[in-house]
């Protein structure tokens, strides 16, 4: 008979129950619903419960069981139903998570410009390896082996090969583009070169070079001027030009192009070393000798050929007092590029 007592008040206990936070609907399915349950100990005391009550107190302890499965899953559902509602609470106004654009990189602004003034002009861009040989990146430019020459740029070899090299300047695209077509050729390089240097803020052991070359019947000095003067006031709004007589093994005559831009701040005292003038390129008219290792009729055909360096111009129109800024890739530097870039 005690038995049965128990049993009900198990059962009055679940109906009164009241479960409302997660701590105890747990404890209570542990105290009902567990592998060690309360019920489990009464379901053993049936044996002792006289027969013709059996059936009775079995259906009791069932009673109790259901009603302990009922009240948990009633309980369970509501509070689960209630978290669900809480991520469903958007609000509306609030401020968006910020979406990070990523930047163009300060070089690749100032070459696309420069690209774009030359494509307005007919040149066609090509690209080429990093990796040269030394017949294209010397040989073929007029600088054989032993020949002073190479001593201006300091080059750096792959390992265990005299032949194979990083390319020291984008003049080799000149050499593949000549063989590879037929003149009229007007073509640029934009890309990256590397010069064994010492690195300081002024000059660093890779940047990027525009070379530029046009060849077609009576291409004359007056012609190269023409182009870069107009390149300079695109990119500079400079008026002034000036070019110097300088000296390549690949072009004869060979000049170096100054553009003035003034000695407004101290920046500009230091890149153009207190001239006002800041130097932006090399160039001339391509050597016939060149002309005929690339397989082209010097008889017939004459060019111009320039290269421009990428990194000094860079640096004066964003007023950069360090080139090696540009190779860091310091996001705190880069991130100020994401705007406009105009002059
Ligand atoms: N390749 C030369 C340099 O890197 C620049 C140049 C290019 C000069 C084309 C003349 C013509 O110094």
């Amino acid at each position: 008979m005690d038995s049965f007592v128990k049993v009900e008040a198990y059962l009055k206990e679940v109906e009164e129950t009241i479960l409302s936070h997660e701590e105890e609907i747990e404890a209570f399915r542990i105290k009902y619903l567990g592998t060690k349950n309360i019920l489990k100990s009464v379901f053993e005391e049936i044996r002792q419960v006289p027969n013709e009550q059996k059936k009775a107190f079995g259906q009791l302890c069932n009673a109790v069981k259901t009603a302990a499965e009922t009240k948990f899953y009633e309980a369970k559902s509501k509070i689960d139903q209630a978290k669900l509602n809480q991520f469903e609470k958007i609000d509306l106004t609030a401020p968006s998570i910020p979406n990070l654009l990523g930047s163009r990189h300060p070089v690749s602004l100032i070459m696309e410009e420069m690209v774009q003034i030359f494509e307005k002009l007919g040149f066609a861009v090509e690209e080429e390896r990093e990796i040269e040989d030394d017949w294209h990146n010397f040989t073929a430019l007029g600088t054989p082996e032993d020949h002073p020459a190479r001593d201006m740029q300091d080059t750096f070899y792959l390992k265990n090969s005299v032949e194979r090299l990083l390319r020291t300047h984008t003049s080799p695209v000149q050499v593949r583009t000549m063989k590879a077509q037929e003149p009229p050729i007007r073509m640029i390089a934009p890309g990256r070169v590397y010069r064994n240097e010492t690195i300081s803020a002024r000059s660093h052991c890779q940047f990027h070079q525009i070379e530029g070359l046009y060849i077609a019947e009576g291409v004359s000095f007056a012609d190269l001027r023409q182009t870069l003067s107009h390149f300079a006031s695109e990119m500079f709004g400079a008026t002034q030009i000036r070019l110097r007589p300088s000296y390549f093994p690949f072009t004869e005559p060979s000049a170096e192009m100054d553009v003035y831009l003034g000695l407004e701040t101290e920046r500009d005292q230091r890149l153009t070393k207190g001239t006002g003038w800041l130097e932006v390129l090399g160039c001339g008219m391509v050597d016939p000798v060149v002309l005929s290792q690339c397989g082209i009729d010097p008889e017939k055909y004459t060019g111009f050929a320039f290269g421009i360096g990428v990194e000094r111009i860079a640096l004066f129109r964003y007023q950069i007092d360090d080139i090696r800024l540009f190779f860091e890739n310091d996001t705190r530097f880069l991130r100020q590029f994401r705007a406009s870039h105009t002059f």
